[in-house]
């Protein structure tokens, strides 16, 4: 069996280089947009969507794991951003993904940025991305998601603050936040709190602690009444270590769940990509827009992973997400301390068999580590320091 899966998955891999340059000819927004448009048309016909399943899905047992009292049949996810409008729930489970990530959403209708929003930098492996959050708004979206069956797909709800104004007005994003998880109260198994959008007018101001705590105080007092979804946060990926430590001390304190480490890389401080393949660098974006998916974000997003990890001491939830191509990066943010992970560029860059690679590598990575299941690898590489006694003895008698 295993030899025949891997055969099918040889035959998808040239299959999809051949088809490829066809799919980059296309302008990257359009490609987005067609590439959705067949997902919804697999997903809606119950014959198409079984054959997707035996071309690409791929299960077994020892990937099944629970994180928060939730279980993932793998813990493989889609990313946050492709799916921005909740619309291709049914078919990602035949794409052999064990979760996926919808939104970001925002309490308004919201148009994204202006002109052209997404460039391929095909030597670097990445997206540039500069959309600005486009999405219908989280009313139209939860009503069209509210009777869906999701069936042993795993959903993530990603709330964001709606872009716009450049003018930020803490309660009115507060208000923004709440009304998206509040429609959504009823609707998949996690929230994903985005607060790192590099793309908005109105920067990232819950990077601030006083802003953060009140983001967190408050989703606290609204929505943990209504809902027992785990609550993750979205980390950036370009923090120094200290406002990396506020933010993850602040989800600790506020009884927050998890972290998702990272959001997309900016150029300016990035020395892992081509900069004569940045837009900017082209004239097709105004310097400082955009920012960076896939390949120069791997090592980046998995140093915060074993940073946040060794942090809070396994205490939350990471999910892991930044150039994840194939089994031994997703395993190497597992054993950072990952339970879960997140991908998109992989997919667009390696094809739609891309999951089910990454799954069936992950199952050979276990056995060979003398594991038998995901949970027992989550930070196997990444040995927690040794509490330091005296501070302990020093922390008692204060
Ligand atoms: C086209 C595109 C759109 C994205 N939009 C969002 C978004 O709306 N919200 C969000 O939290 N992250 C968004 N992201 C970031 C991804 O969720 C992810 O953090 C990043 O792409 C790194 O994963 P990757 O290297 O596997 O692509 C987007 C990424 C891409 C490529």
């Amino acid at each position: 069996m295993n030899y025949l899966i891997a055969f099918r998955n040889f035959f998808l891999k040239l299959s999809f280089r051949a088809i490829r340059p066809l799919i980059f000819m296309m302008e990257p927004e359009q490609a987005h947009r067609t590439l959705k448009k067949a997902g919804v048309f697999l997903g809606n016909n119950k014959f198409l969507k079984s054959l997707t399943g035996l071309f690409f899905n791929y299960d077994h047992e020892s990937l099944n794991i629970e994180v928060d009292g939730i279980n993932y049949r793998n813990p493989i996810g889609l990313s946050a951003g492709f799916d921005k409008d909740g619309e291709l729930t049914k078919i990602y489970p035949s794409l052999g993904f064990g979760l996926a990530e919808l939104g970001s959403f925002t309490g308004e209708v919201c148009p994204g940025n202006p002109g052209k929003r997404l460039f391929r930098m095909k030597k670097s492996k990445s997206i540039v991305v500069w959309y600005g959050l486009n999405n219908e708004g989280s009313e139209k979206i939860s009503q069209r998601l509210a009777d869906e069956d999701f069936g042993d797909l795993r959903v993530g709800i990603n709330a964001a603050n709606s872009n716009l104004t450049p003018e930020f007005i803490l309660q009115d994003s507060i208000s923004d936040y709440l009304k998206t998880m509040k429609l959504f109260k009823d609707i998949g198994d996690y929230y994903d709190v985005n607060i790192s959008c590099p793309n908005t007018q109105d920067g990232e101001p819950f990077v601030d602690k006083d802003n953060l705590d009140a983001l967190l105080i408050a989703i606290n007092k609204e929505i943990r009444p209504i809902s027992d979804k785990p609550i993750y946060v979205k980390l950036a990926a370009d923090m120094t270590l200290e406002e990396i430590n506020i933010i993850v001390d602040a989800c600790m304190e506020h009884g927050m769940d998890g972290v998702v480490c990272t959001n997309l890389a900016k150029p300016e401080f990035n020395s892992e990509h081509r900069p004569e393949e940045y837009p900017t660098n082209k004239g097709l974006l105004p310097k400082g827009k955009g920012a960076m998916s896939g390949l120069p974000l791997q090592r980046i997003s998995t140093n915060v992973i074993r940073h946040v990890y060794r942090r809070t001491r396994g205490q939350l939830t990471i999910i892991g997400v930044g150039g994840i191509f194939t089994a031994r990066d997703a395993y190497e943010k597992i054993t950072s301390g990952a339970s879960l992970c997140h991908m998109i560029t992989a997919m667009i860059f390696d094809g739609p068999q891309a999951m089910n690679e990454i799954n069936r590598g992950l199952v050979k990575l276990l056995k060979a580590d003398g594991f038998d299941s995901i949970s027992q690898a989550v930070g196997s590489k990444n040995p927690l320091p040794k509490i330091d006694s005296s501070q302990d003895l020093e922390s008692k008698a204060a």
